[in-house]
């Protein structure tokens, strides 16, 4: 890929057309085609009424298993589970764990898993141990050694940080070095259609979580979760569709659970997020956008603005997370600044959309940008 897809993205564009959009990394720019999908979930809705619910289950939901497992080379897309944001996914995966579970994680987790932590941590539910994600080429050696010292019941850490961006070094072979009794969980938001990830060799260790929302540009109330076949799990937090297949009666007095990923549904929920993300990820083929190509032409664009960047800017490369130069970085560039909200928020008032966190000043490169809108970006952030 050499062109911008820019002209795939022109609702988006003309819903405010002098914004200048840097923030790939949160809600991405919905594609043109995500529109006609939006709405045959509200025409199938008008429909089918309560019989939409075998086209959502017998064609929708599939689909979207087959995109999600193809994309991250897993065996089997039944493994794959949907819910309307990760949070529930990390509640249910905190169910299957015993009282005063031990947990071992990384100091950078997203708020859905850090804040949820930290609550059960005060409540006294859980123990906690977070390996610091700096310096991030020995993270999944410290994660590893914690890991063997702590004796865990679950490990939980992020493919990407959202909070720098760094990827983990060889993080399959981190979560196979893990000891083998800890249930691992990586959440890969960051990951998912930004960075190359192929699952095949850790399918039947570690649940994968990831979603809609960033990267693969579909919107919200599509993330998912990949749970390993290997250890059938009877979370306690359970929803009725997670019955969806079960053999009624075999399990006597016990709960049944559904089949694959099934056991770790929820209930009732908007499946329009789906409808987009099929729609994109067929949009996707036909554009012949891959991660690989995804991630080769915003690297370029990275690369552009860095080079471009001169020596007077309020930015510097010196503040870069990480290092300039380090190939382990996700889509979005990270400056450390105790400046970060006060860029963000100078920029906002010009219409340019870039995001802080903390002291993290957060610009993220997509494939419906240009050089040009580099350009731009570097001319406003000059005048900070
Ligand atoms: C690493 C990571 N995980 C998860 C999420 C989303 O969490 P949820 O779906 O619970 O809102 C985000 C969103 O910004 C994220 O950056």
């Amino acid at each position: 890929m050499t062109q911008s897809l820019k002209p795939h993205f022109s609702r988006f564009f003309a819903a405010e057309p002098g914004r200048l959009h840097f923030a790939a990394h949160s809600h991405h720019p919905w594609p043109d085609v995500t529109f006609a999908a939006h709405q045959q979930a509200w025409l199938d809705a008008a429909t089918l009424a309560d019989e939409k619910w075998d086209r959502v289950f017998g064609e929708v939901l599939p689909s979207a298993q087959r995109e999600v497992a193809a994309t991250l080379r897993l065996p089997d897309p039944q493994t794959l589970v949907f819910a309307p944001n990760t949070h529930e996914f990390v509640n249910r995966i905190f169910s299957c764990l015993p009282d005063r579970a031990r947990i071992v994680t990384s100091d950078s987790e997203f708020h859905s898993f850090e804040r949820q932590l930290r609550r059960l941590e005060e409540a006294g539910r859980v123990e906690a141990t977070r390996v610091p994600a700096e310096p991030f080429a020995t993270f999944g050696d410290r994660l590893v050694d914690a890991a063997r010292a702590k004796k865990p019941d679950l490990v939980f850490f992020s493919q990407v940080f959202f909070n720098s961006g760094a990827v983990v070094q060889q993080w399959t072979d981190v979560v196979r070095a893990l000891p083998p009794e800890p249930l691992v969980v990586v959440d890969g938001y960051h990951g998912f259609l930004a960075v190359p990830t192929d699952l095949s060799a850790i399918a039947e260790r570690a649940f994968y979580l990831a979603g809609g929302y960033k990267y693969a540009m579909a919107g919200e109330g599509a993330c998912f979760l990949h749970v390993p076949p290997s250890a059938p799990m009877r979370p306690v937090n359970t929803g009725w569709f997670a019955a969806f297949g079960a053999l009624e009666g075999a399990m006597g007095d016990r709960i049944p659970y559904g089949p694959g990923g099934t056991r770790f549904a929820g209930a009732t929920f908007d499946a329009s997020g789906l409808y987009r993300l099929n729609a994109v990820m067929r949009w996707r083929r036909e554009q012949g956008l891959t991660p690989e190509t995804t991630r080769a032409y915003t690297q370029g664009l990275q690369r552009k603005f860095l080079d471009a960047l001169p020596s007077s800017s309020p930015l510097k490369v010196e503040q870069l997370l990480p290092a300039a130069g380090d190939e382990h970085r996700g889509q979005f560039l990270t400056f450390r600044s105790p400046d970060a909200r006060r860029w963000t928020e100078r920029l906002r008032k010009e219409r340019v959309i870039t995001d802080a966190r903390e002291d993290r000043f957060r610009i993220g490169f997509g494939v419906y940008q240009d050089e040009t809108d580099v350009a731009k970006l570097l001319e406003q952030i000059a005048r900070l």
